[in-house]
């Protein structure tokens, strides 16, 4: 039993230390962490600088861990170590330079956790001064230069820069301290050479200060470039020059030296110590020759200009006139304007057109004449003297075509009193043409058409249709001088429409039934008209017409009494205006025939009448005394006139005439039951007499 006890306590013990085991592994917080820089942040140049990383770590476990430290500047690591030691990370930086400069940071990890430390930023100040070396103080025009730069006890990336008197010259970028360097000086003399570097560091940089200067003396080298040139002065084009191009007679030192002898950039000559050169000099060539030598690097040059005066200037291409009209006479005039008389006399010029052309003739020393082409073309024209050709310019003669005799027409129609426009046209001639309208040869307008699109178009107005022919219209496109003329404007005025004329035939009065009416309708004004004949109270004329003259008639056949009424008519031109007629008023009266059946039916009443009348007498002249008598006739009575009388009593009783209308005579019955009878439009003059007895 006991020992049972005792083996499960043994057991659960064994347990007990296994779990500490592991507690002791694991159990672990990382309190802080720091970095510092010692002795300071801010230090010079050689200062023994400590980074320290402190970590306070609190742990259960008897067994140490594992820390790995990590420092790093400027973001890149720069030392790591893992220690168990529970002691302060220093890591030593002797002798700090510039490029120690950054920012700090240490970082610590254990088992997989880590915490960083705040950003220290060391600052280190004072570089050293860059020491110069050079090779040698005596140099040879064209050797160069070898020199070396140190910065002493610098480190990190540096540039290292030289100077020749005060100007940049070299730079070179290394990892060292040192750089050394072969360039050449820029030519004889003394020249003050110095160096300086910079650190570069991120993101800035920092200079030094330039080293000592070292002075350098370069040695000219005894070669120098001859240019000879013959002639050198009063040289004029075509001339032969001779030029010549070498080292100084007194030059052994060098075995070959190259020689280029060049006009402009123009390389005409090269060879070894010397070269000859013979050329034709031309006024157009730059005449600056230059003569160089190269003897290894050493390059010298000499240059001289040579002032080519012209034989004679390049000739000019002139026309007279200067413009001109197809198949018209025109003149080329080639000239040069200045000659050197001193080598030349002008009659030793001579002229030609280019390309040569047959219907051109030189009348005189460089003038052309011939008659134009039809067509534009290139001209130019070359002078020649002692062998040297000098050409114009080119000159494009585009010859005109002169305007065609213009046409004048009227615009859409002419009428009267209103504006309208003429058109004068050409059909042929170069743009732009003047255009001027005259009036009885009297300038009334001008227009200048400059494209083909453009008309020329006049607004004028006339009052009077004979004045249509008075215009006339010139056409030119020249600059001086009359054009052609167009012929005088034929072309009709419309008379807007006046004074209608309604009239009929047979005149109104006499109008009768079955007989034939017919209109007559006349008006003032231009033809074409339409006429439209109303009659009053209907909207749809009687009759339309449209006449090439301006009159018309229209006839009726047997009129009916339904015809009477009022007429007249409407015309119309091309002038645009309605105007009416003036009125007649139509009565139809009745025929021949049937007034004779009344008259005669009268007189047979009448006879009876009359005849009742004298019975009734007789058979009561015992009764009664005294007897009515009643006879009526006029004067002087027409045939054809109307007498209408309706006579209903036995005993009527007439007055005498009443009512005399002005210009007729009018006669009037009154009968007892009240109706009336009229006889209107009697002739003048007639008169009736009415008489009664009783
Ligand atoms: C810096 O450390 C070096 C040894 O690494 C020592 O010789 C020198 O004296 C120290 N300089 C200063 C200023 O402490
Ligand atoms: C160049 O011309 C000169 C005379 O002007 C002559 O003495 C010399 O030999 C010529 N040189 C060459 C390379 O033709
Ligand atoms: C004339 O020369 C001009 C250019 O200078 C060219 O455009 C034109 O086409 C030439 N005309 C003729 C007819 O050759
Ligand atoms: C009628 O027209 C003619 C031309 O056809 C013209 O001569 C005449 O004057 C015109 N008559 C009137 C009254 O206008």
């Amino acid at each position: 039993m006991g020992l049972l006890l005792l083996l499960t306590s043994m057991l659960l013990s064994s347990d007990v230390w296994s779990l500490r085991g592991v507690d002791a592994q694991s159990l672990f917080a990382i309190r802080s962490i720091s970095l510092s820089l010692e002795p300071g942040e801010d230090v010079t140049r050689d200062t023994n600088v400590t980074v320290r990383c402190t970590a306070v770590v609190s742990t259960s476990g008897l067994q140490p861990l594992s820390r790995e430290y990590n420092i790093s500047k400027d973001g890149t690591t720069i030392y790591s170590k893992t220690t168990s030691s529970e002691e302060d990370l220093l890591y030593p930086l002797p002798h700090v330079r510039v490029s120690h400069t950054g920012k700090y940071m240490c970082k610590i990890s254990i088992e997989g956790k880590s915490q960083k430390s705040e950003v220290r930023r060391l600052r280190v100040t004072g570089l050293s001064p860059p020491v110069l070396q050079v090779e040698k103080t005596m140099l040879s025009e064209g050797e160069e230069l070898k020199a070396s730069c140190t910065a002493p006890g610098e480190t990190g990336v540096i540039m290292f820069y030289f100077y020749e008197d005060g100007k940049e010259k070299q730079e070179e970028r290394v990892k060292t301290d040192h750089v050394e360097v072969a360039f050449p000086l820029s030519g004889p003399g003394h020249h003050t050479i110095e160096c300086s570097y910079r650190v570069l560091l991120t993101p800035d940089s920092i200079l030094s200060e330039k080293s000592h200067s070292v002075r350098i003396s370069v040695r000219e080298l005894p070669f120098v470039p001859v240019l000879d040139i013959f002639p050198q002065y009063e040289v004029y084009e075509g001339d032969q020059l001779s030029i010549s191009c070498g080292v100084q007679d007194t030059y052994h030192h060098f075995t070959s030296v190259s020689v280029y002898l060049s006009q402009g950039t123009n390389l005409l000559q090269h060879g070894q110590t010397k070269v000859n050169h013979t050329m034709k000099v031309l006024a157009r060539d730059a005449a600056e020759f230059e003569c160089r030598l190269a003897a290894g690097k050493v390059e010298k040059a000499v240059t001289k200009a040579v002032p080519v005066t012209e034989l004679f200037s390049v000739p000019t291409l002139t026309m007279t006139p200067v413009e001109v009209f197809q198949k018209e006479l025109m003149k080329l005039i080639c000239k040069s304007d200045e000659v050197a008389s001193k080598r030349l006399s002008s009659e030793d010029l001579t002229y030609s057109i280019d390309p040569h052309q047959m219907h051109l003739v030189e009348k005189d020393r460089g003038v052309f004449s011939g008659k134009a082409l039809a067509v534009e073309f290139n001209y130019s024209c070359r002078a020649r003297a002692k062998n040297i050709e000098k050409q114009s310019r080119i000159l494009t003669v585009r010859p005109k075509v002169a305007v065609s005799v213009p046409k004048i027409s009227v615009v859409d129609r002419a009428i009267i009193g209103k504006p309208f426009k003429i058109r004068c046209k050409s059909d042929n001639g170069s743009l732009p043409i003047n255009y001027t309208l005259m009036f009885k040869y009297e300038v009334v307008a001008m227009v200048t058409v400059k494209v083909p699109s453009e008309e020329a178009l006049f607004n004028v107005t006339v009052y009077k249709s004979e004045d249509i022919n008075k215009f006339i219209c010139e056409a030119t496109n020249r600059r001086s001088g009359l054009g052609p003329l167009s012929g005088n404007l034929d072309a009709t005025v419309i008379e807007p429409l006046s004074l209608p004329l309604l009239t009929v035939i047979p005149p109104p009065p006499e109008i009768t039934e079955g007989s034939n009416l017919i209109f007559i309708c006349s008006i003032r004004g231009t033809p074409p008209v339409t006429f439209k004949v109303y009659r009053s109270g209907y909207d749809l004329p009687l009759f339309t017409k449209t006449s090439a003259e301006n009159n018309t008639s229209f006839e009726i056949h047997g009129l009916v009494k339904d015809h009477s009424g009022t007429y007249y008519f409407e015309a119309l031109n091309h002038a645009n205006n309605i105007v009416r007629s003036n009125s007649i008023k139509i009565e139809v009266r009745l025929a021949m025939w049937k007034k004779l059946v009344i008259g005669s039916f009268c007189l047979l009443a009448l006879c009876v009448l009359v005849v009742v009348c004298v019975l009734c007498y007789k058979t009561q002249r015992g009764k009664k005394k005294g007897a009515s008598e009643l006879s009526v006739k006029p004067a002087y009575p027409k045939s054809d006139e109307t007498l209408t009388m309706n006579l209903t009593h036995e005993t009527p009783v007439y007055d005498t005439p009443t009512d005399a209308v002005p210009g007729y005579e009018g006669i009037e019955g009154r009968v007892t039951n009240g109706t009336r009878a009229s006889v209107a439009s009697l002739p003048p003059n007639t008169s009736y007499s009415v008489s009664a007895a009783v």
